[in-house]
């Protein structure tokens, strides 16, 4: 029996944090003796933001840090590929074929690009931009993934993705599977300021790489609720992050209903839930750091892991390209 695929992966724009394991990581190492994994280090994607070459040759810094955030949560790289976006870059034929069967419409109106244009204060969207769904496209389906682990902000990428199958699929012939999303257990995780989102433009983040002291001190600094000015008053733990995170990352199971029990009846300070969570967010961590530490003392084994990874793909990529071109009848009389 042939193994499905996953197909995901990030821009290399910065470390990862508690959103993204709870969000789509935990599902990546979980699935990988299911799945044949492929991880994608989207170096592509990372152009629709910024040009400039020093940003540019920063993707080149931070993949180094996406791929140790990778193994340090657990991908094991013999059982998983991780490559890097532009070393392959057949999937941009694909990406060009793509892009012929996806109306302008349709891309504008895809929600994150409204909201790259916001947060970047873009006024004209570069075409390259407005394409970044069908890239997307290209990398799962050059593959023929099946499954495809994400955050919940990249369901509507996925969805592109279903679309563009079917319609290759409609015109030229069964190529292309139609991939699944796969959103994590705790879809959206609140950030350490009690905003809807951890993010880490907004600055209220926990990383996977993070110290233990900064831990301590950025779980010090949450959010709790406002209303609550004295340890003695009743409070609701729904919507507070600190127990949100409680309920992610504390194994302690009955450690957090009795805390919540109390918090309920207002016989518990916040000081008190804090530190444990602290606790339990560093214990989670410690495991990670351990990881962090024995690759980033070893980049020739970073480096090989990248190289395989590449090496692995092209013939995929290849493969699939040549099989897409023939079914719509592309290119010269053989
Ligand atoms: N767009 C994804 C993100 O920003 C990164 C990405 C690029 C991706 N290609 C992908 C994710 C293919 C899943 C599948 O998080």
């Amino acid at each position: 029996m042939n193994k499905g695929r996953i197909l995901t992966g990030d821009r290399p724009t910065g470390p990862l944090h508690l959103g993204h394991y709870v969000g789509t990581l935990a599902n990546r190492v979980r699935l990988q003796d299911e799945y044949e994994v492929f991880l994608i280090v989207a170096d592509y994607h990372a152009l629709t933001r910024h040009v400039e070459r020093d940003h540019v040759v920063s993707t080149r810094e931070f993949t180094r840090d996406l791929v140790l955030d990778y193994l340090a949560v657990g991908v094991d790289p013999e059982k998983a590929t991780i490559y890097v976006q532009s070393d392959v870059p057949s999937v941009c034929e694909l990406h060009l074929l793509f892009s012929m069967l996806t109306a302008v419409p349709r891309l504008e109106r895809v929600p994150t690009l409204k909201e790259v244009m916001d947060d970047e204060h873009l006024e004209n969207p570069s075409y390259g931009l407005l394409g970044y769904p069908v890239l997307q496209a290209a990398d799962i389906l050059h593959v023929k993934a099946n499954l495809v682990p994400v955050g919940k902000d990249q369901e509507s990428h996925v969805e592109v993705t279903r679309e563009l199958a079917r319609r290759f699929n409609y015109l030229y012939g069964e190529v292309f599977p139609e991939p699944q999303a796969l959103i994590g257990e705790v879809p959206t995780l609140l950030g350490t300021d009690g905003k809807a989102k951890m993010s880490k433009s907004i600055g209220n983040t926990i990383f996977l790489s993070d110290e233990a002291a900064a831990v301590e001190q950025k779980v010090r600094g949450m959010y709790t609720d406002p209303t609550r000015i004295r340890a003695d008053i009743p409070a609701n733990p729904e919507g507070n992050p600190v127990f949100q995170y409680h309920d992610a990352f504390n194994p302690d199971r009955a450690e957090v209903e009795e805390l919540k029990e109390r918090y309920r009846q207002g016989k518990v300070g916040d000081v008190e839930v804090k530190k444990k969570l602290a606790v339990a967010l560093n214990t989670f961590l410690d495991p990670i750091r351990e990881r962090r530490a024995y690759y980033a003392a070893r980049p020739q084994v970073l480096e090989d892991i990248l190289a395989a990874g590449a090496a692995k793909v092209r013939p995929i990529s290849q493969a699939t390209l040549t099989e897409a071109r023939e079914a719509m009848g592309l290119g010269r009389v053989k």
